[in-house]
């Protein structure tokens, strides 16, 4: 299983556009993806159509119940959920005084069945509290959504900066898989500003997919559908199906 963390501490950077429809769009290519909600406002958990998962979640963390119990089926093809609620806020402050709380989500993740899924998607919070360093320790590899924005760049580097902790510390295994432009307006010089210092600046990291800004994609979260079932022949859903051509590209560089 290739375990991606989905990461932006800035927010509404495209984290969980990304994670949800990328999730879909992998399940399409007869992969079949885990998706874990990671982020207490619960958006992944509620455009899969989950309104409330209680405090599921938050025991994984904080009392001893397993993840592959919180695993939902969804009427996506290839795609299960892990969702969450606003209950898991309650994970940042009670796992905060406690050692080795970074580790937590890691050792569940390995409990899960080998082999059961391909690929696992944690949708982080925009915050890089004991959740989202859970997601880093516990993941193989960082996707970095950046919205394109003149200010956005600035996160970039730290995040750069918190995954070179990571590295150094709890997880020597982990590398960043790409950052992903999000939002990118062809028809403004700024935006293509952006993602040219994108590329400049972070090279081949850089996915060679650009998500354009598309209505559809903001439309689709309130009929609880990715975009590739809301609407099949949208620049969004063409978007993320070619970023996960691109993601399983990198699944035969992984191999070598
Ligand atoms: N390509 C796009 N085209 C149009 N709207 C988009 C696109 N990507 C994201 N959005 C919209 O931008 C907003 C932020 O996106 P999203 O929720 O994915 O970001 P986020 O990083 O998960 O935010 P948060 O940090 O709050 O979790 C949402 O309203 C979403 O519908
Ligand atoms: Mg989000």
């Amino acid at each position: 299983m290739r375990t991606l963390a989905i990461v932006n501490q800035k927010g509404g950077s495209g984290k969980t556009t990304t994670s949800v429809n990328l999730a879909a769009a992998l399940g399409e290519r007869d992969r079949r993806v885990l998706l874990i909600d990671l982020d207490p406002q619960a958006s992944a958990s509620m455009w899969y159509g989950i309104k409330d998962s209680g405090k599921g979640l938050l025991d994984v963390f904080t009392g001893d119940a397993a993840l592959i119990d919180q695993v939902q089926e969804t009427l996506v093809p290839g795609v299960w959920v892990i969702p969450c609620s606003t209950w898991l806020a309650g994970a940042e402050k009670a796992l905060a005084p406690e050692a080795g709380a970074e580790s937590i989500l890691k050792k569940r993740l390995a409990k899960l069945p080998k082999d059961r899924w391909d690929y696992c998607l944690i949708d982080c919070p925009p915050t890089l509290g004991t959740l989202t360093i859970n997601a880093l320790t516990g993941a193989d590899e960082v996707m970095i959504p950046v919205e394109s924005h003149v200010m956005a760049l600035a996160g970039v580097a730290q995040i750069h900066k918190t995954v070179e902790v990571v590295k150094e510390r709890l997880n020597r295994e982990l590398e960043i898989s790409g950052i992903v432009a999000c939002r990118v307006d062809a028809r403004t010089r700024h935006s293509l500003e952006v993602v040219e210092k994108l590329r400049e600046r972070f090279g081949k990291t850089v996915y060679k997919t650009v998500i354009r800004e598309n209505i559809r994609l903001a439309e689709c979260w309130s009929f609880a559908k990715p975009i590739t079932q809301y609407d099949s022949f949208s620049y969004g859903a063409k978007d993320y199906r070619d970023l996960a051509a691109e993601v399983l590209k990198q699944e035969r560089a992984l191999a070598k």
